[in-house]
């Protein structure tokens, strides 16, 4: 089975265009992966966190130096939090370099008498509702190769430059904090992160140390033309890797046990991810073990639970207990954007930031009473002020929502709102240190619409 696969027109050109990409230099290399496997071992383990985030879905005109910028920004922003928070090393993966191709509910989209292709990403065909915007085009799957290497070109060169310096971001989050609604919530975080790089400082920590010099980009492998194409095999092992990106994952809509996508990444080296909707089986998470993670190497397989608000508590612990039990080692990560979508009066597609957050700590609990590693979170967001998500500290309401709603899939969190959830999550993975008993009041939640 071939999941959500473009039906390309033109055969030779799709043979030709694969054939220039399976002789490209790769995006990624096999050693980088294979530190991102390290790294998310620790997730598996409960001594680490991921934080993956990007666009629902990146376009090719919004490969700009701003946004780049401002998602990462907003990564490394959220990161210093949540590491404060915790005490833990975050793991900082970007939906980025790559999140080109999206699966659709329907392969059609009908407006009046119209009936066309469904906008599948801007690596198939184009947004626009015209029979020539939405012809998938294969050689749309080489500019997709060309966006993600200015995208990843820009990401190195901020992490490996003055990006990423510690105290560089955290005056960007206490620029935040002073202009947030929640300042009095959040000041305490703030504070102590602040107070605790004044004491590296002041201990003699070199400057040049105090940086966050690690970034890995992600996307949903869901294109298989272009991820055969960019498979590599490593010399230095004799192993495939999907050069395309650090990290791949099969999505809510590709993940059945025996397709194509599950079948591609069981043949790739990469750490890999499978994203669980609340209808999971909970078998079917040990047959993803079996086919992913054999060896039952920690830092090779995650699962990231997209139940919504409402379900996380019932469908969580079962999957959990299931993939325990097998002994398997996985990371457990929260995507607390998928199952909370609901279509505004305007009939925008939004989430509100009440359920993303009740979703996170449904999740975080259910993991605490089952004594597992609540790993991480995995959101739609951006570092652009969009009015996409309803609610959040500085609340966008139901009727911002048209003022600046640019996404070409999904709404994104904010900025803003992203740091909010950063914010709010601290106060949880510190909870047992300050004995948190209950969330403070959040009037903001309690005012979107
Ligand atoms: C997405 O990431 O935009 C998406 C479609 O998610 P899911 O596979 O969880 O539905
Ligand atoms: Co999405």
């Amino acid at each position: 089975m071939n999941a959500q696969q473009p039906d390309w027109p033109d055969p030779d050109l799709l043979r030709a265009v694969t054939g220039r990409l399976g002789a490209a230099p790769p995006l990624v290399f096999a050693e980088e992966c294979d530190r991102l496997r390290d790294r998310l071992a620790a997730v598996a383990r409960g001594e680490g966190l991921l934080l993956q985030g990007g666009d629902c879905a990146e376009t090719f005109s919004e490969v700009t130096a701003d946004a780049v910028r401002g998602k990462l920004r907003t990564l490394l922003q959220m990161a210093v939090v949540l590491s404060h928070a915790s005490g833990l090393p975050v793991v900082k993966v970007g939906w980025m370099a790559g999140q080109f191709a999206k699966p659709r509910s329907s392969p059609v989209e009908r407006r009046g008498a119209l009936t066309l292709p469904s906008y599948r990403g801007d690596a198939v065909n184009g947004r626009e509702f015209t029979a020539r915007a939405r012809r998938p085009d294969p050689r749309r799957m080489e500019r997709m190769y060309e966006a993600s290497v200015a995208t990843l070109n820009l990401v190195r060169a901020h992490v490996r430059g003055g990006f990423a310096d510690l105290r560089q971001v955290q005056e960007w989050n206490e620029e935040f904090v002073a202009g947030s609604p929640l300042a009095e919530r959040y000041a305490r975080t703030a504070g102590e992160v602040s107070r605790a790089l004044a004491f590296l400082r002041a201990s003699g920590v070199d400057r040049s140390r105090l940086r966050m010099a690690e970034f890995f980009v992600s996307h949903e492998g869901l294109l298989l033309d272009y991820e055969r194409a960019l498979t590599r095999v490593d010399e230095r092992t004799g192993r495939a890797y999907a050069t395309s990106g650090h990290l791949l994952w099969v999505g809510e809509r590709t993940r059945q046990p025996d397709g194509a996508h599950i079948d591609f990444l069981s043949r790739v080296h990469n750490p890999v991810a499978v994203k669980l909707g609340p209808g999971t089986e909970p078998d079917t998470v040990l047959r993803y073990v079996d086919r992913l993670d054999p060896a039952r190497t920690p830092g090779r397989l995650t699962f990231v639970v997209r139940a919504g608000a409402e379900r996380v508590r019932d469908v969580l612990p079962v999957l959990v207990e299931k993939a325990r039990a097998e002994g398997a080692r996985v990371g457990w990560v929260c995507d607390p954007m998928h199952g909370n979508t609901v279509t505004a009066p305007s009939g925008h597609k939004t989430r509100d930031f009440s359920a993303i957050w009740a979703e996170v700590r449904g999740f975080v609990e259910v993991h605490r009473a089952l004594g597992s590693h609540p790993g991480g979170i995995h959101v739609e967001l951006t570092g652009e002020d969009v009015t996409e998500c309803t609610g959040g500290g500085t609340p966008v309401r139901a009727a911002d929502l048209p003022l600046r709603y640019t996404t070409a899939c999904d709404p994104r969190l904010n900025h803003a709102q992203s740091l909010d959830l950063a914010f709010h999550l601290a106060e949880v993975y510190t909870a047992p240190l300050r004995g948190f008993a209950g969330e403070p009041p959040c009037p903001a939640a309690a005012a979107a619409d």
